[in-house]
């Protein structure tokens, strides 16, 4: 008797049948009263992505919205702890993020990535992974002398003397969105404002709504 074909990874994805469960995500919106979005930051390394991300996480969570940040260097300690930053491996990155963005999302959760994220093919596949009724993009342009100017971790310094090879904005690409839900240069507005016009930005997508002025004028004090 001929011995059985070794199964293919293929014969493995047929033998593996996704499981519907009946809480949909339409269920889970009501419970939690809102509607997930993933708003996707994008810019360079000392743009002010992370520093964004979770003053606008700790305002939303003040006016009684769940959400969630996803943090490019965190999880590079985690869940990506494997990859480098080839563009091959950058890719691998933002494939990750976004399917946790979508799961977060699915669970009811307003989700704000904060990664470099700088080729435009990834950043297109992160928006058809999560979906396009739910994925905002926005550009943290802040230029790269201003980036550099800061240098919060001292990389730029190490980049330009080679210690650091592939560094975006000074030896590897950065793609800026062509045509981004926003931009943003943070050099030239206070962290307030900046979380200010995401929020406006969220409330007029009908992301977000006044939930009550106690609430807002709570929220104003955790962005300062
Ligand atoms: S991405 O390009 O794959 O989206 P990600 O946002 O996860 O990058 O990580 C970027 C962070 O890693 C930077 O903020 C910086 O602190 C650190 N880093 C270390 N090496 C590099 C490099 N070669 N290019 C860019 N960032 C780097």
């Amino acid at each position: 008797m001929a011995a059985a074909a070794e199964p293919t990874p293929l014969d493995g994805l047929r033998l593996v049948i996704p499981h519907a469960g009946r809480v949909t995500t339409t269920l889970r919106e009501h419970l939690l009263q809102q509607r997930p979005v993933t708003v996707w930051l994008t810019g360079l390394s000392g743009a002010g992505k992370s520093t964004l991300a979770y003053a606008l996480e700790e305002q939303l969570h003040e006016l009684g919205y769940a959400s969630f940040v996803l943090d490019g260097d965190n999880l590079r300690h985690r869940l990506n702890r494997d990859l480098g930053f080839s563009a091959a491996e950058r890719s691998e990155n933002i494939r990750r993020v976004a399917e946790v963005a979508a799961l977060m999302n699915d669970a009811g959760l307003v989700v704000f990535t904060a990664l470099i994220s700088p080729q435009r093919s990834d950043r297109a596949l992160a928006r058809t992974l999560i979906g396009e009724h739910r994925f905002l993009e926005v550009h943290v342009s802040t230029p790269l002398e201003v980036c550099e100017g800061r240098d919060p971790k001292g990389l730029y310094t190490m980049a330009r003397t080679g210690r650091i090879p592939h560094f975006t904005g000074v030896s590897a690409p950065y793609e800026a969105p062509e045509s981004p839900d926003f931009r943003m240069d943070t050099a030239h507005l206070s962290l307030p404002e900046a979380c200010a016009q995401v929020l406006a930005l969220l409330q007029e997508r009908g992301f977000i709504h006044q939930r009550s002025a106690e609430s807002q004028s709570v929220a104003r004090t955790s962005c300062s």
